[in-house]
């Protein structure tokens, strides 16, 4: 049967049920509220008050919600496509890095999940905002290519901006200025999200993903906020300005003390993030107000989260994410919707791969059909599900970003390096080149790294004894568990699908498989191969 008999039939039964006095069933509609750097670990979803009420107390927050990447495009694949970066290929913000490219379009795009819902779950969706990084550029397709997947595209030309940008409204450029009333974006995004809710059909459910680029620099607050937070302070944690003496290379370059400009750069920063996501709570507002005036928030699922982490001051780094730590692969995840119990707190395990097979189980749509990597965490959402039977481990993978060329304002720091500011203290490196597994269980909370550079580098902590990472154990951990993390992160690396949801190393299910390690040396020896060439 085609969808829309499919749809005319259901609505028929509703239509009897209805006058026969019996409730009847509709699928329920899911939105997805997607910020762009927004941090749990340094106090982020402080200035979301609202947020927090209308979804985190009305539903669950999770505690342990992990990126499989900590940096824009490859953690919006993963989003997208509920893969780990090693199968959909995006490895950078460009378009070399296939973020956007003309090989994503053709391999991954079609069978993201908003494609899923739109053509198998006759699911009517809708995006406006940030897309992928590269997204309208003329070697991406332009703003004429509206993605496989969505009924209504509002998507933002390139990377975050909040005003003097370019939109493609269903593939048609829309030029916006620098005023506030008619071009702010954050507003912009929940006014076009409020036109969706009232244009779209009420006879088939529908899927909304709204991704702010705030609090994504430029960080430019909207004007009734921008002196809101004017003496906040990025925190101090134990962690800040840190020297990372037993880590990688790249932190280990870091200057300790920072400088004093640095130190303002990034106390600025904190509490122009801070300006802009006020606007971000006030979209949240608009959406969960106009969903529950027209009857449709007690059958919606309301999704919040990032699609990466921050951190400002951190081992003497200024700021940036695509670090291995807390603070850039945390993030903050809440959900409310049917059947979730107000005011819960969730510890278990999930990543972004997670949110795409989550939404297609609320769809009914059969995840044995998907070649997804992530699980659904819908059983977590409705309370079937015990920490003794979900996933103990995730995969974090990342590809360092480099210049070819000495920065030309910092002329002795040679090739290699990206993002040098504000004094020439590097944010990353083609060597900050690692993949970790993060594990968690109610007794174990361990994170294992292995890095692609000179050195092999390899990082561990134990977040139980050590949550702001201060201690790396490589040394001195049991080589009994090195070793079998050392295993395990072989495994997932070349992971696909269900192998990707096996048991790891502290689940009582586990067993050590010695043939999966020699299937991964190759794969890894022939990455290595590959980047010699
Ligand atoms: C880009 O994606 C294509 C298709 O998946 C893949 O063949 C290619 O290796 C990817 N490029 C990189 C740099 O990973
Ligand atoms: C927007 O563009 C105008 C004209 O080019 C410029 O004067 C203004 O400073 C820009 N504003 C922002 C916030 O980028
Ligand atoms: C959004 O809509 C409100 C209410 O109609 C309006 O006041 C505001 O100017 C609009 N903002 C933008 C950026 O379109
Ligand atoms: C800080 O904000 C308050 C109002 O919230 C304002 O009265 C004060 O002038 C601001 N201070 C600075 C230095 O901008
Ligand atoms: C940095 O600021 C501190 C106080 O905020 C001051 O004591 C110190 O001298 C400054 N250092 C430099 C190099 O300006
Ligand atoms: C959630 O908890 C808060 C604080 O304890 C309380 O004020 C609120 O009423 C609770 N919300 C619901 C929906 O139970
Ligand atoms: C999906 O596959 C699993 C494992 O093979 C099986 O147990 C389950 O019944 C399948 N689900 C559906 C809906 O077919
Ligand atoms: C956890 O769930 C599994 C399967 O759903 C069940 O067999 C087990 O008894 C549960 N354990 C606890 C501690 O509730
Ligand atoms: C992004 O990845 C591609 C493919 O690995 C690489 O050629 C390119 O140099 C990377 N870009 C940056 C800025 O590191
Ligand atoms: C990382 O790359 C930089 C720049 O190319 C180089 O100087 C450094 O030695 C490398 N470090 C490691 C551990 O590979
Ligand atoms: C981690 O630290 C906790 C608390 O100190 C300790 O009980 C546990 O054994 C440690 N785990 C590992 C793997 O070292």
């Amino acid at each position: 049967m085609d969808s829309a008999r499919r749809f005319a039939c259901c609505l028929l039964i509703c239509v009897s049920l209805w006058s026969s006095g019996v409730k009847c069933y509709r699928r329920p509609n899911i939105v997805l509220i997607l910020t762009d750097d927004l941090d749990l670990t340094m106090g982020g979803l402080t200035p979301l008050k609202k947020t927090q009420r209308l979804i985190g107390d009305a539903g669950m927050s999770f505690t342990n919600a992990f990126v499989a990447s900590p940096l824009c495009c490859p953690s919006r694949a993963s989003i997208l496509t509920g893969k780990y970066p090693h199968n959909h290929r995006v490895v950078n913000n460009t378009l070399e890095g296939n973020c956007s490219s003309a090989a994503w379009q053709k391999s991954e795009e079609p069978n993201v999940f908003p494609a899923l819902l739109r053509s198998a779950a006759g699911y009517q969706t809708f995006f406006a905002g940030k897309y992928l990084n590269q997204y309208g550029r003329s070697a991406a397709g332009g703003l004429q290519h509206v993605p496989p997947g969505w009924n209504y595209w509002v998507g933002l030309d390139q990377d975050s901006r909040y005003y003097n940008y370019t939109l493609s409204v269903n593939g048609k450029p829309q030029k916006h200025g620098a005023d506030y009333s008619k071009d702010y974006l954050t507003d912009l995004l929940a006014n076009v999200s409020l036109d969706f809710l009232q244009y779209k059909s009420s006879y088939q459910p529908f899927f909304m993903m709204v991704a702010t680029p705030a609090p994504h620099h430029p960080w430019t607050p909207a004007p009734q906020y921008q002196d809101h937070y004017n003496s906040t302070k990025a925190p101090r944690d134990p962690n800040f300005d840190h020297h990372g003496k037993d880590k990688h290379w790249l932190i280990r370059q870091a200057k300790t003390p920072m400088a004093n400009s640095s130190v303002e750069f990034l106390d600025t920063a904190f509490r122009k993030r801070w300006q802009t996501l006020l606007s971000v709570d006030d979209l949240v507002e608009t959406i969960v107000q106009r969903l529950e005036v027209r009857g449709e928030l007690d059958n919606t699922y309301i999704f919040f989260t990032s699609d990466n982490g921050y951190h400002t001051g951190q081992f003497s780094l200024p700021m940036d994410k695509r670090q291995l730590y807390e603070f850039d692969i945390r993030v903050p995840l809440m959900v409310r919707g049917p059947k979730i119990k107000p005011n819960q707190t969730s510890q278990m395990l999930v990543a972004n791969v997670d949110l795409g097979p989550t939404f297609l189980d609320i769809a009914g749509y059969d995840l044995n059909k998907t070649q997804m990597d992530g699980m659904s965490f819908l059983p977590i959402l409705h309370g079937q599900m015990n920490s003794s039977s979900w996933r103990t481990d995730i995969l974090v993978e990342y590809e360092g970003e480099g210049s070819d060329v000495s920065i030309p304002s910092c002329p002795l720091l040679g090739p290699g390096l990206w993002f040098c500011y504000p004094d020439c203290v590097c944010e990353d490196a083609f060597n900050n080149t690692y993949a970790c597994v993060r594990t968690v269980t109610p007794s174990v909370n361990l994170q294992y790294c292995e890095f692609d550079d000179n050195e092999v580098f390899v990082e561990v902590y134990n977040l139980t004894a050590d949550p702001f990472q201060l201690n790396n154990i490589a040394k001195s951990i049991e080589q009994e568990v090195l070793e079998e993390m050392n295993h395990r992160l072989m495994m997932l690396q070349s992971c696909s699908g269900a192998t990707c949801r096996t048991a790891g190393v502290f689940d009582p299910r586990y067993k050590f498989d010695p043939r999966q390690m020699f299937q991964s040396h190759s794969w890894r020896l022939n990455r290595r191969r590959q980047k010699l060439k």
